[in-house]
């Protein structure tokens, strides 16, 4: 057994001391690669402590890709991924824009000809003459208030017109007092892992977006992964869990892009009122739905207190403003009071600025262009792809969002795929860091975001993925 030093003369918890030591352990190679560490059970009577924060730090330590459960076998020490995973391997641009990424950044060696980032959206659009004059208009309005700090949940102001706009666009009722303004979905979750503590283990989707599991379980929760289907996350293996609050996508689940049905909807919720718990609605890409009858957010069906709605300015209007909001159920805002210090509103003006976006009109309007173009965009990328691949290649998780998914009809890895794909210097997705098991099952699949590319790049990014996929695919 390799050296565990516990102290209580630190203020870090347990699990983290433990995540932190055996993390370090296996990047310095005193844990060698492949390794078999030792199970919960064992390092519980060796350190003699309870299973709670061993187990946190397993999860933590496999969220990250530094450990592999393998079924029946044990769980075994693998070489952390920023050394051995391509460059260009998945995932990257949600683990950086999280912040997460350490000074080890690695850096980008590709220069990349296409990408079919699935974070990208189309910057050609974005109102800069309408947006500067926002901006010039909210400090020639506010110029009085510009010595204060503002309000820590958010512009009063701001909080009003996105209970109307939320109301109207995504059905979700709501009073001003029961939203939060923040930077992004990091901050969101941060604050409601303080709102929800002492809730225990929390579901998650698997694949799911891993900026949110590691907020999670940096909040100190134990993370419960389950499959994610056809229809959104699967709930029976929800129902025969412990978890008392579940984070979700449902109205395009990320990554595989699966929208839950309105039963589905119905029987989630049920699940929440029969345990009290809690959803977490991440609502990310909901103004985009390109076919087929709106399904309204779970929020607006929820009738007793149990949908935390997250939703964000980065999809339909820019990531660079980094503002978000969250409505919280009534029980949840009423506890905001005591939690002032924690809170963190972003920029007083570009909270002006976007109130008077909303308020004047230029909000719906602009929604409204992006959604055409979206569709249209959406809609090139899958006659390329049926034109280019036919049934070699099954794309699901279209209809809304920016991204779709393709399940590729070949004996190769996603691995091999996406190298292939970056020789001719296109990049794709695999998403393996979206899972907390790095294994997954079947025939590979691969991601590709359309919203920041033009038709043209589209279309010479799917001719190059035909010409590197050559020979590759069935
Ligand atoms: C699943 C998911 N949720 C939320 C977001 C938005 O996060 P933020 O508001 O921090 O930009 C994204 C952005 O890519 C996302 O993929």
């Amino acid at each position: 057994m390799f050296d565990i030093l516990l102290s209580n003369q630190t203020d870090q918890p347990l699990y983290m001391q433990l995540y932190t030591q055996i993390r370090d352990h296996i990047r310095s190679g005193i844990i060698a690669n492949g390794m078999r560490l030792p199970s919960v059970r064992s390092l519980q009577l060796h350190l003699n402590i309870s299973k709670t924060p061993i187990e946190t730090a397993y999860q933590m330590l496999s969220a990250e890709g530094y450990i592999v459960s393998k079924p029946r076998s044990g769980i075994y020490a693998v070489k952390p991924y920023e050394t051995n995973r391509p460059l260009y391997s998945s995932g990257d641009s949600e683990y950086r824009s999280a912040n997460l990424r350490s000074s080890a950044r690695v850096p980008e060696e590709t220069e990349w000809f296409i990408d079919f980032n699935p974070s990208g959206v189309d910057s050609g659009i974005f109102p800069v003459r309408v947006w500067k004059k926002m901006i010039h208009d909210a400090l020639d309005r506010h110029s009085s208030e510009m010595r204060d700090y503002g309000d820590k949940q958010g512009e009063y102001a701001l909080r009003a017109v996105l209970a109307e706009y939320l109301r109207n666009a995504r059905g979700v009722v709501c009073s001003p007092e029961q939203i939060v303004v923040g930077a992004g979905i990091s901050y969101s979750i941060g604050l409601l892992a303080k709102l929800l503590a002492g809730i225990g283990e929390v579901a998650i989707e698997e694949p799911g977006f891993r900026t949110v599991r590691e907020q999670l379980i940096a909040g100190g929760f134990r993370v419960i992964p389950i499959p994610v289907h056809d229809k959104g996350i699967s709930l029976d293996q929800l129902r025969s869990c412990e978890a008392n609050a579940v984070y979700v996508t449902p109205s395009h689940q990320f990554p595989t892009g699966s929208v839950m049905p309105y039963a589905e909807r119905e029987m989630l919720l049920g699940w929440a009122n029969s345990r009290n718990g809690y959803i977490i609605e991440d609502d990310y890409d909901g103004e985009f739905r390109y076919y087929g009858k709106p399904i309204p957010s779970l929020q607006s069906l929820d009738d007793r207190g149990r949908v935390i709605y997250i939703g964000t300015f980065s999809k339909a209007f820019t990531p660079a403003l980094r503002m978000n909001y969250m409505v919280l159920p009534h029980e949840l805002a009423g506890r905001l009071g005591e939690m002032q210090r924690l809170l963190l509103n972003p920029s007083r003006i570009d909270q002006w600025a976007m109130q008077a976006f909303i308020e004047q009109g230029h909000w719906y309007r602009h929604i409204r262009k992006m959604r055409g173009i979206y569709r249209k965009k959406h809609q090139k990328i899958i006659e390329l792809l049926q034109a280019h691949f036919a049934d070699s290649i099954e794309i699901t998780g279209q209809s809304a969002g920016l991204h779709i998914q393709a399940t590729v009809r070949t004996e190769r890895t996603c691995e091999e795929l996406v190298n292939a794909a970056a020789a001719e210097r296109v990049r794709i997705y695999d998403f393996r860091e979206m899972r907390m098991s790095p294994i997954s099952e079947g025939k590979p699949k691969v991601y590709l975001g359309f919203g920041g590319l033009s038709e043209n790049e589209l279309e010479t990014g799917i001719n190059l993925l035909k010409k590197a996929w050559s020979g590759m695919i069935d």
